[in-house]
């Protein structure tokens, strides 16, 4: 028998028993006649002793012992001199009695502890090690019980969870796909999956009601820190529903996740349209943690011989409170972050509102007296209050109006990782124009059904058309979109023409689920959550990538496993794919 316990387990009442214990060290310390060992596996870390009167073996063994060495100790459970508070097992320590090691282990490249020594590179390299680290682990164990309750939640209301092919075929819409090259029908590919999202509408006509599956979805975009080629859904659909009952149900999950998970109550979500979303916060995923609302002063902000503002299609700001006293050096700071690049706005214009009622501004005499107090009414500014202005085009200014926003939230320190604020975005736009391709896209995919009022407006005027869409958002990120879908064969045709397909290419895509449809397909509707994204809030972190056990890198590479690589030349002739040497990467 390897072990009676594991290493987190022995406490007090233990006293006095003999155990067994596998792990790996973690430390050895050695205080004159006396050797510590902290022994750690997935469930804690135990402390092993041996001393003077210590079995000769055990002392010569102890001796050996290296860090991450695996290690069977049995041994009396006895009382500490010293307790460690830190640690559930820190009342106890085993006196060793034997001691075997069962697998030696070179010296690691970084300290497998809480605090490490290991950059984020060799972390990922030897990700197998960050993974003891129990800090990973941890976000790991998270995962693992959201999992579960997403499960059993669904399971309960009767969801069944189905599995859908991994192989399946390219579409031109949405993101890159990932194609895989069929030996046995040269020069066809498979891709992989963007979503199971025709696959679960197809149970829906064979009448499987309510499906879900935690899946793997792979999509060949940039990375970022909420992006990942290969990243998980909760994928939901069901049929015989309304929007108004797939949020119920889907609410219903989040706040009882929150509940389970977290021990945190959040209320009943509130709804923005897209439309408020983008004036009132400047982007389509709002982070309700805090105020400072945009606010619209187009009207009176322009005609007073102000260039930049006379010249703009849109004048918006942002009320930050308490921050009149912002110093020139912050003002300058404010002002390179809004012109970088990734923000993209030419200047920034504030007003100090001064504790005594007067208003300050750089451009105070295109804008005296009542003209700048104004623009203080309007946004509902208090003394010591700071606007910052922004103008321009409305669809670029409003986005970078929600970027100052964000920065003034994480420079006030009002974004904490501890508040949840979800919210639903609905009624999305249909269709999105690309002025690149000269085309409509799909906002959310080709699939979702227009508002039935706004059917006649993907001819008439098709920018304006919208959907029966919707995204739930907490603090900020995006972590669940979906729609009520077409069911009917023929509004699904027009929706191929809107996005302008031929008949003969909608038919090429998408024929299976075209011809579905005329045998009877259910209203139906549904979501998918983006697991990832779903755990690591959960968890207060940044980026997915901690809580995927082996994430990519920021180029798409898997360093521990070196992928993507080349492959031989005699795979790829088996493929008839010809790729030029020259192109290819070590
Ligand atoms: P959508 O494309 O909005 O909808 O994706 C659903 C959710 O998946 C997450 N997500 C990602 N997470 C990590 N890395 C990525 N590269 C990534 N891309 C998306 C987001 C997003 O909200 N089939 C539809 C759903 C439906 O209509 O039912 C779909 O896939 O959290």
């Amino acid at each position: 028998m390897y072990r009676t316990h594991t290493c987190g387990e022995l406490r007090v009442g233990n006293l006095h028993q003999t155990v067994c214990l596998s792990g790996w060290v973690q430390r050895v310390r050695r205080l004159g006649a006396m050797t510590f060992v902290d022994i750690r596996d997935r469930y804690g870390m135990t402390q092993l002793v041996a001393g003077e009167q210590s079995p000769g073996e055990v002392k010569q063994a102890i001796d050996r012992l290296g860090r991450e060495h695996v290690i069977q100790a049995r041994g009396t459970v006895v009382e500490r001199a010293n307790k460690n508070p830190k640690i559930a097992t820190g009342e106890i320590e085993i006196m060793v009695e034997e001691l075997r090691v069962l697998s030696a282990s070179e010296v690691p490249p970084f300290t497998i502890e809480e605090q490490t020594d290991g950059g984020d590179e060799i972390r990922m390299k030897y990700r197998y090690l960050d993974l003891r680290r129990a800090v990973v682990r941890e976000n790991l164990e998270l995962r693992h019980r959201m999992a579960r309750a997403v499960r059993n939640y669904l399971s309960d209301l009767s969801f069944i969870e189905v599995e859908t092919p991994v192989l399946i075929k390219s579409t031109p819409e949405g993101a890159r796909d990932f194609i895989v090259p069929s030996r046995m029908n040269p020069g066809q590919f498979y891709a992989l999956p963007q979503s199971p999202q025709t696959f679960k509408q197809l149970l829906m006509v064979s009448g499987f009601d309510r499906y879900f599956q935690i899946v793997k979805c792979f999509r060949d975009e940039d990375l970022r820190a909420d992006r990942q080629p290969e990243f998980t859904q909760i994928d939901c659909e069901m049929s015989f529903v309304e929007q108004e009952d797939v949020l119920e149900v889907f609410e219903g999950m989040t706040r009882h996740l929150f509940r389970e998970i977290r021990g945190v109550e959040t209320g009943a979500f509130p709804r923005l349209t897209w439309d408020e979303a983008m004036s009132r916060y400047g982007c389509d995923k709002p982070d309700l943690r805090f105020g400072m609302e945009i606010t619209d002063l187009t009207g009176i902000a322009r005609g007073k011989g102000f260039a930049a503002f006379d010249e703009a299609g849109y004048v918006g700001a942002i009320r930050v409170p308490g921050c009149a006293g912002y110093t020139r050096k912050q003002l300058d700071e404010l002002t390179d972050f809004v012109k970088q690049p990734r923000v993209g706005a030419k200047g920034l214009v504030h007003v100090r509102c001064h504790d005594d009622g007067s208003l300050r501004s750089p451009v105070d005499k295109f804008y005296p007296g009542e003209d700048l107090k104004g623009w203080a009414v309007a946004c509902e500014a208090m003394p010591g209050d700071l606007l910052l202005l922004l103008a321009g085009e409305r669809e670029k200014t409003l986005p970078r109006l929600c970027e100052l926003r964000l920065e003034m939230g994480n420079r006030l320190g009002v974004r904490d990782k501890n508040v949840f604020r979800p919210l639903w975005v609905t009624d999305f736009p249909l269709l999105e124009w690309d002025e690149e391709t000269r085309r409509f896209y799909a906002m959310h995919h080709p699939f979702t059904s227009p508002k039935p009022e706004d059917i006649d407006k993907m001819t008439s005027d098709p920018g304006s058309a919208r959907a029966n869409a919707y995204d739930l958002v907490i603090n900020g990120v995006e972590i669940g979109g979906g729609s009520i879908r077409i069911h009917d064969a023929a509004l699904q045709s027009k929706m191929f023409d809107c996005l302008g397909f031929t008949r003969e290419e909608a038919e090429a895509q998408f024929g299976f689920l075209l011809g579905a449809f005329k045998y009877g397909a259910p209203p139906h509707g549904g979501i998918a959550f983006g697991f990832d994204r779903l755990v690591s809030l959960f968890a207060g972190l940044d980026s997915i990538r901690d809580v995927i056990a082996f994430p990519k890198n920021n180029s798409g590479r898997d360093v521990m496993i070196d992928s993507p690589s080349v492959v031989s030349a005699a795979q790829l002739d088996e493929l008839r794919i010809n790729v030029n040497p020259q192109e290819t990467r070590e």
